[in-house]
């Protein structure tokens, strides 16, 4: 089990530095705040076990506090401290979402007895709600960050989408999500009983991709051993997702199209047709358009996909969207990593801001992962994060009077740092792009000591 973390939200500096104390020496991991500001921006960013919050503030009311944490976090379990004989205190407290509360002056065995009650009833309802999170999770509103107006757009249409049976092109650049526009469309919609069954073209031999979608008799093909079930029949009464449907083959095209007329398909090596209820959403990174004009994709194909357009824009054209998801991957894998992170420092996320995520989100979430693996604070710091973001390629190197030997080490770890920056950190793409095998740039890597061993 991951150690306990406790919130102490107390006024009094001193009250709350006796308290934060003792708990510590009770091996807890203890976050103090003396406002109910603090303590919310602290459970947004840490998962929080108990909440220890006194019940005057200042001028804000404990009960209060506690109400908003549980708006933030339904989790946590609140104790209100409340002063010696203030019965009703302590009833309302109950009453409003307390689990227990103990009274000040505080009696320490008692005070940690409650607490081990609190962390009990804790893991519990973490047990349970895994379970329950295990079958929604990734396709929940809470998983799908955004604040941006173009991202709110998105989610319109993800609504319009669910709401009807017609077929959907989403478009946009990798790793902008498009994958999990697909799932957001299928879970909110009235087949979200039903199966979801993805396919990636680009990722199957093209001799296989027929099978895998509309399936095989047995015999139809050297190899088929047995009668194959093809995705269009496993996804009956539910969504068939089409991922990079610009890579599919000109005779699949027609397949396709004859299917989204007809509802109707036939097996490979089967004269007779089957009838699926299928919804398909499609996705592709290229365009489409385009390929249609160089007639490498079937126009009256792509008016049939089109029937609900969605486009997912680009990281860089919705950058305020940076900082909800640095958080929500910050809680994300330090949640993983069983580490505290309670947040990034603001250095850091400006570099992130300026940075233009030719990966996009993928791009960001693997850096936000990498980071949080080398943090060693509770913050994420500039130096958690890669090198391409921190080291400025502008920068004019200090060259003068240098050896050859030595230029030329410069010149090649900068075309390196250019071409990772460039490709997303995606080594393969990078090595490509320089020309060399993927083998000799991670050896370059570390020899340039481009990035921290992991
Ligand atoms: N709005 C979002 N909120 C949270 N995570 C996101 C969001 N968009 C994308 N992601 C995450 O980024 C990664 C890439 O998204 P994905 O849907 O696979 O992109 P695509 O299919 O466009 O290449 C995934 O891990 C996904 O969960
Ligand atoms: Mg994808």
């Amino acid at each position: 089990m991951p150690e306990a973390s406790l919130i102490i939200v107390e006024d009094d500096p001193l009250q709350r530095r006796l308290i934060k104390e003792h708990l510590e020496g009770e091996g807890f991991l203890v976050f103090d705040v003396a406002t109910g500001a603090e303590a919310l921006s602290t459970v947004r960013t840490y998962p929080v076990d108990v909440a220890i919050v006194d019940h005057k503030l200042g001028e804000e009311n404990g009960l209060e506090v506690i109400q908003d944490m549980l708006k933030q976090n339904p989790l946590i379990t609140p104790i209100m401290v409340t002063a010696y004989g203030n019965v009703e205190n302590a009833v309302a407290a109950l009453k409003n979402g307390a689990y227990d509360y103990i009274v000040k002056p505080i009696d320490f065995d008692k005070f940690l007895l409650v607490i081990k009650r609190a962390l009990e009833r804790q893991t519990l309802r973490r047990e349970i709600s895994v379970l329950r999170d295990s079958l929604e999770e990734r396709f929940s509103a809470r998983n799908f960050v955004f604040t941006s107006s173009r991202m709110e757009e998105v989610a319109r249409l993800i609504g319009k989408a669910a709401r009807s049976d017609a077929t959907v092109l989403i478009s946009g650049e990798t790793g902008t999500g498009k994958d999990l526009v697909a799932k957001s469309i299928h879970f909110s919609s009235h087949r979200k009983d039903g199966p979801y069954m993805a396919i990636n073209i680009p990722s199957l031999p093209e001799t296989l991709i027929e099978s895998e979608l509309f399936g095989a008799e047995k015999g139809a093909f050297t190899g088929a051993h047995e009668r194959r079930i093809g995705k269009f029949e496993a996804a009956v009464g539910g969504t068939l997702f089409l991922d990079e449907i610009g890579d599919l083959p000109p005779h699949l095209q027609v397949k396709l199209l004859r299917f989204l007329q007809e509802k109707e398909f036939y097996r490979l090596g089967s004269s007779r047709s089957i009838r699926a209820d299928v919804r398909i959403v499609a996705a592709t990174n290229r365009d489409l358009e385009a390929m249609m004009k160089a007639e490498t994709f079937r126009q009256d194909l792509y008016y049939r996909l089109n029937v609900i357009r969605i486009h997912v824009p680009r990281l860089g054209e919705r950058r305020e969207d940076i900082p909800p998801l640095v958080d929500h991957f910050i809680r994300k894998y330090a949640q993983r990593e069983n580490k505290s992170i309670a947040g990034i420092s603001s250095e850091a996320m400006s570099l992130l801001l300026r940075y233009p995520f030719p990966g996009n989100i993928r791009e960001l979430e693997n850096i936000v992962e990498r980071a949080v693996v080398f943090a060693e604070g509770t913050d994420i710091v500039s130096s958690d994060l890669p090198l391409f973001l921190t080291e400025p390629l502008e920068e004019d190197e200090q060259q003068a009077g240098l050896a050859l030997n030595e230029r030329v080490r410069l010149l090649e770890s900068k075309e390196i740092r250019k071409a990772l920056r460039e490709n997303g950190g995606v080594k393969s793409r990078a090595a490509r792009d320089l020309g060399i095998t993927e083998r000799i740039l991670s050896y370059k890597i570390r020899t340039y000591g481009l990035e921290k061993p992991v």
